[in-house]
């Protein structure tokens, strides 16, 4: 029923897949994360309604076939204008812009070809915002998420100014010296996008500050004292901070069931018995800096030759956006490095690297219950749930390695042993500190970790930013 949604959520990946069967039919899968258990918050009455993106051939199949799932609505634009707006500009530029890491090592080219997916993102965002303005009630609140819809709530405010209009970033945001390398009507018209919104959500108060700070310096615009007003062209955007958290009860119920307990013993008979382990759990992705991660593990070895056959590093890098020759290669590099860990290092019954590229969940979670280190040393992140998932599930303490660039760090530094990501040496002493903490401080800490980690679960995050929208 058209004009009938009271609230909606829109994002590139929503709650269902699809896929077709050996006999040719369409079967659903839900998916997990934070959205999907905040959305659940409020209940199946609120009339609420996800608006997301037909990411496969499938996807666009259901959406062809009239296919639905209650509470959703697949949005299937051509293929080619999918890949442009999510592979080209989402992942391979703004992904990088908002991580700082555009000329490491992509090159920036703005041209002809570039203008031709920026064209094919600009397509991707109306065609969100017809469909929202298609389904949201008289006064509806929207809650639009991410880099892969920045032009929206400019685009929908254009098609419904009666809609509250609310933006999240669940990435970092670059100060304008890095976010001014986008061209400059390109820096304009996300800005601008994200100002169409009644208010503009950040993880943290430094990718908040940055963005208005980029509002200044591109538009001009004009930001209250306190740093909570963005006005520009006589309209005024809020912006708000969310440190969006962990799910203390749905991971520690998760965390014990059979499936967890089996990997358990799997994971201890494969590291050997008695060997403490640092965990890492990342998609293999560019910004988690999983190879310096690595490389800090073989200067640990190389100093303290003590820890050689008594510790295991357990890294699972799964796998993500796998259309992107830059991400298949970087799987590549982690288990090349891997690989020439195990061969310096390793002996007859001690492999020093256990490196895992196969996703699973139920593997993550034991590794989060065995951990006695994590490892957590992202280049940039806008929050990193890892840092805040492993010592909410953790069995007996955990000792945090955490980038002083993960957005978790604003609310988890106190307790956690902090690193320059790019500085190896130090975070090779880091990993040393952590294995040597004495067990009670290590105990103290986790719990201290695990409060601040779970201080706002997803389902308050949630209804906060609806409530923040007056709604
Ligand atoms: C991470 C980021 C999110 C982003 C998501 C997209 O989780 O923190 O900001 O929306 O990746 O990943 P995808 O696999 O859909 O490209």
């Amino acid at each position: 029923m058209a004009h009938s949604a009271r609230i909606l959520v829109a994002s590139n990946r929503g709650p269902v897949s699809y896929s077709v069967s050996p006999d040719g039919t369409l079967t659903s899968r839900r998916g997990g994360g934070g959205l999907v258990s905040g959305l659940s918050a409020i209940g199946p009455d609120a009339g609420a309604l996800w608006v997301c993106a037909a990411l496969s051939d499938a996807d666009r199949e259901a959406v062809a076939q009239g296919v639905t799932e209650p509470g959703s609505r697949m949005i299937a634009v051509p293929p080619e204008v999918f890949h442009a707006a999510y592979n080209d500009i989402a992942n391979s530029v703004l992904w990088f812009v908002h991580h700082m890491l555009y000329q490491t090592p992509l090159e920036p080219v703005f041209d002809e070809e570039f203008r031709g997916q920026w064209a094919g993102y600009e397509t991707y965002n109306a065609a969100f915002a017809d469909a929202i303005a298609e389904e949201a009630a008289e006064g509806a609140a929207v809650l639009v998420q991410d880099y892969h819809l920045a032009l929206v709530p400019a685009l929908l405010r254009e098609r419904r100014p009666d809609l509250r209009i609310g933006h999240f970033s669940h990435t970092p945001w670059a100060p304008p010296d890095y976010f001014r390398l986008l061209p400059d009507d390109v820096a304009a018209r996300l800005l601008t996008g994200i100002l169409g919104a009644d208010r503009a959500g950040f993880l943290t108060r430094r990718w908040a500050d940055a963005f208005a700070a980029c509002c200044v310096s591109v538009l001009g615009a004009t930001v209250s004292d306190d740093g909570s007003e963005v006005t520009y062209q006589g309209r005024t955007t809020r912006l708000g901070v969310h440190g969006l958290g962990a799910d203390g009860d749905f991971l520690r119920e998760r965390a014990h069931r059979e499936d967890v307990d089996e990997r358990i013993g799997l994971l201890r008979s494969e590291a050997g018995p008695g060997r403490r382990l640092i965990v890492r759990v990342d998609r293999a992705e560019l910004s988690k800096n999983i190879v310096r991660g690595l490389l800090a593990y073989r200067q640990l070895l190389q100093d303290h030759p003590g820890w050689r056959e008594r510790v295991v590093h357990v890294a699972f890098a799964y796998p993500s956006r796998q259309d992107l020759a830059l991400y298949r290669a970087y799987t590549e590099e982690v288990t090349r490095v891997a690989g020439e860990i195990n061969e310096e290092f390793g002996t007859r019954d001690w492999q020093p690297v256990m490196l895992k590229v196969d996703d699973d969940f139920a593997r993550s979670l034991a590794a989060y219950r065995l951990a006695d280190v994590a490892l957590v040393n992202p280049i940039r992140d806008g929050m990193n749930l890892v840092a805040k998932e492993v010592p909410v599930a953790s069995d007996g303490g955990v000792a945090l390695v955490l980038s002083r660039e993960a957005g978790a760090y604003e609310e988890l530094a106190e307790d956690a042993i902090t690193v320059n990501p790019y500085d190896i040496r130090q975070t090779a002493a880091a990993l040393n500190t952590a294995l040597t903490m004495p067990e009670a401080e290590r105990a103290d800490r986790t719990k201290r970790l695990a409060d601040a980690a779970t201080a706002l679960p997803p389902s308050r995050w949630f209804l906060d930013q609806l409530t923040a929208l007056g709604g």
